[in-house]
This record gives structure tokens, sequence and C-alpha cells, in this order.
């Protein structure tokens, strides 16, 4: 997958491109991300990407010009309605908040455009341009960059072939709408802690069932609302009973 990345620091997403499973995606050709400086379209003698806000206040705003321009240059849509090059997203604290539902609909388009604001915001006419809105979380970051990073790396490990068998994403947190169970690797006992007996039994189906009931338990306890949302079959339903019967024993 072609995800050009627009922004006004590029240098920033050196490390995480090039390290591990970002790496590892590049160099098998799966993942070509391209960086735009946004300033190189910035035409004035002082390279101004950014400009004083209509109506006063405190705070600059990006300019639309050298965003559209960049735009252009890497071939992306920029009339709006136009989905035939794929996404083009705008990071911004005021987006759509990113879960693994919209990084499995991103990982599923022919390319993407992230485009990463910086100052106040970018001007609303690139948000028009765009065809999703981006937040990582209710927080301000000082750019959109490290944004972008998160959704680059979310995106690309659903691509597939990216990740082999052994660091499959159907285990991940959330992959089946629900939180992933807890891991141990050895020693088996540590600082007076022991590795569950079952995970050392070596039977499957005992250890398939534990591990589906601690996910439930993990999600029931720390994210009840995910619960709510989540397909969940006859024996999630009967795991639920059993973790809440334990929970009003205690
Ligand atoms: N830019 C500033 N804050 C952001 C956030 N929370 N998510 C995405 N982009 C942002």
């Amino acid at each position: 997958m072609r995800i050009d990345v627009l922004t006004l620091f590029p240098e920033m997403f050196e490390g995480p491109l090039s390290e591990s499973i970002l790496k590892q995606a590049r160099e098998k050709g799966l993942l070509d991300v391209r960086l735009t400086n946004v300033r190189d379209f910035a035409r004035d003698r002082h390279r101004t990407a950014d400009d004083y806000q209509y109506g006063g206040g405190s705070g600059m705003v990006m300019k639309p010009e050298p965003i559209f321009e960049a735009l252009e240059h890497v071939g992306a849509p920029v009339a709006k309605g136009d989905r035939t090059g794929g996404a083009v997203v705008l990071m911004s604290a005021r987006g759509r908040l990113f879960d693994h539902g919209l990084a499995a609909d991103l990982a599923r388009e022919p390319r993407l455009v992230l485009i990463c604001g910086r100052y106040k915001g970018v001007d609303e006419r690139v948000a028009g341009a765009a065809t999703h809105e981006v937040s990582i979380g209710d927080y301000v970051l000082s750019g959109g960059e490290l944004a972008a990073m998160v959704v680059v790396d979310a995106v690309a490990r659903l691509l597939p072939g990216v990740l082999g068998d052994m660091e499959s994403a159907e285990t991940d947190s959330f992959y089946e709408g629900i939180l992933g169970p807890p891991v141990y690797t050895r020693p088996e006992e540590y600082r007076g802690e022991e590795v569950p007996d079952v995970l050392k039994s070596g039977h499957h189906e005992m250890v398939r069932r534990w591990r589906r009931k601690e996910a439930l338990k993990a999600t029931l306890h720390r994210r009840p609302d995910l619960l709510e949302r989540a397909e969940l079959t006859d024996e999630d339903r009967e795991l639920l009973q059993e973790i809440e019967a334990e929970d009003n024993t205690i």
C-alpha cells in the first residue's frame, strides 16, 4: 500500500519507519510511505505555511494553498467526493476517534494520503477536501505527525503479509472487538508470581477457553463499552456469567 504523508516535519517519521514491523513491511515492498514537506509548496520568499486566523484569536492556522498543491503533487484527488484515489485523511483533534474498525477500513483502501496539521489547525477548506478527519484520542498533540504514525502503524499491521503467523493480528486486542488475554513468557516463576498452570498444561482446548475467558474478563472490567458492541457467541455469554458469578463471590 502506498501512503503519502504531508507534513512540515518529515524527519519525525524516520525513526518509526525504520524499525521493526514497519521497516520489514517496507523492505518486503508491502508498504511504500512517501513523505512530502508541505513547506516545499509554499510559494513566497519566506516559504510561509501558516497565517493569522480570520476573526482574530490566538494561534496560527496552516494555509490551504501549500497543502492543496502538495495533494495535487502526490496525485491525491482534491475534488469533493472523489474517492477514486483512496482516502485522504486529515489528522485533527476535531476528527472522529480512530479505532480498529477504521484502521481495517483504511487498510482496504487502494492508497492513503495523511495530512498532518500544526499550530491551531488547518484552514477548513483542507478539511473539505479530505475524505476523513481523524483524531487518535481526546487530547491535543502539538501536531498531526505522531497521530499519523499511529495510523500508519495500525493500518500496516492489517495489510496482508505484513505480520507473519507468529505475530498474527488475529490474536491482537480489538481484533474481535474485545481486549486480548494476558500473556506470559519464561521464567515460570518470577518474584513469587507463577505462570497459570493451564498455559503449561499443553491442553489446547483448555488454553483456548482460558484465554477467551480472560479476554472477556479484562474487557468487562476495563472496557465494558466494548462488550456492548462485540459479537458474542453462546460460549462467550456462558463465560461472562461465570466471570460475574466469580466477581460476586469475591
Ligand atoms: N492533532 C492534534 N491533536 C490531535 C489528535 N488528538 N489526533 C490527531 N491529530 C491531532
